[in-house]
């Protein structure tokens, strides 16, 4: 059973300032991991961070997004050393916790092409897997044809990572509960983007990274079903349930 599981930047840091990790949080989380882990050993659990108040406040200094790169190998240097900076605090508590965690850094093996289509090649993480080890990737810059280097999200690193691993599960752990309909409430099934598409702002809604909509298109691409919940559910959901909301395409 192989497990993609994405803590979101706000779930890991405080998003409003910056380069500072939320301890608390973190721990709880990894935490969280290593007892998973401890009850049930059978599971193959790849972990990808976002950037939260790391990634995004370097990456909006230098005007670098996923889609706007950037030639200067000193905003590369910056937003990929501040991921690494936060990428070290999640490997600590994870490690804090017996999970035996080791760093994945995108920049060195991912690139995009003209369309922006990504390449993350997964043999790597495949290999430490079955070696035992827990694989922590992060959102960072990586090299895009014709763009310099663009930022590539978490998100789309899990995306990619359950499709080449054949992940079994999925499960992206936010701030909030759940994608919300109009008065707030959790929806427990997503199966099209039509049934979230008003609560979600529309069709139309787009994001540059992060957002819901983006993520509800991106995960009902998927083979496998995806939840969305907040850490206080992550325990749940690593012992096998379903909390919050599942995306299935
Ligand atoms: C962003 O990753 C990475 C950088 C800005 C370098 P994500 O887009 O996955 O981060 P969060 O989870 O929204 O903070």
């Amino acid at each position: 059973m192989t497990t993609v599981l994405k803590l979101g930047g706000s779930v890991v840091t405080e998003k409003d300032s910056p380069e500072t990790v939320d301890h608390v949080t973190l721990d709880e989380v990894a935490a969280a991991v290593g007892a998973g882990l401890e009850t049930d050993d059978g599971t193959d659990l790849v972990v990808v961070h976002g950037g939260g108040s790391f990634g995004h406040h370097h990456a909006a200094a230098h005007e670098v997004t996923t889609t706007d790169g950037t030639h200067d190998a000193t905003a590369v240097r910056e937003i990929h050393g501040a991921m690494g900076a936060l990428n070290e605090a999640v490997l600590d508590a994870l490690s804090g916790h017996g999970v035996e965690a080791v760093p994945v850094h995108p920049l060195s093996v991912a690139h995009r092409n003209e369309d922006g289509e990504l390449d993350l090649p997964a043999a790597g993480v495949d290999r430490m897997l079955r070696e035992g080890f827990v694989p922590v990737l992060h959102g960072d810059v990586v090299a895009h044809e014709g763009k310099g280097a663009t930022i590539l999200s978490g998100d789309d690193i899990v995306v990619s990572l359950a499709q080449s691993l054949a992940a079994d599960r999925v499960g992206l752990c936010s701030t909030v509960p759940g994608v919300l309909d109009e008065d707030g409430s959790v929806i427990p099934t997503v199966t099209a983007f039509e049934d979230v598409a008003d609560a979600l702002g529309g069709s139309d809604a787009t994001d540059v990274t992060g957002g819901m909509a983006g993520k509800v298109r991106a995960l009902l691409d998927l083979d496998v079903p995806a939840s969305i919940f907040s850490p206080a559910d992550l325990s749940v959901f690593l012992a096998g349930g379903t909390p919050g909301t599942v995306v299935r395409g």
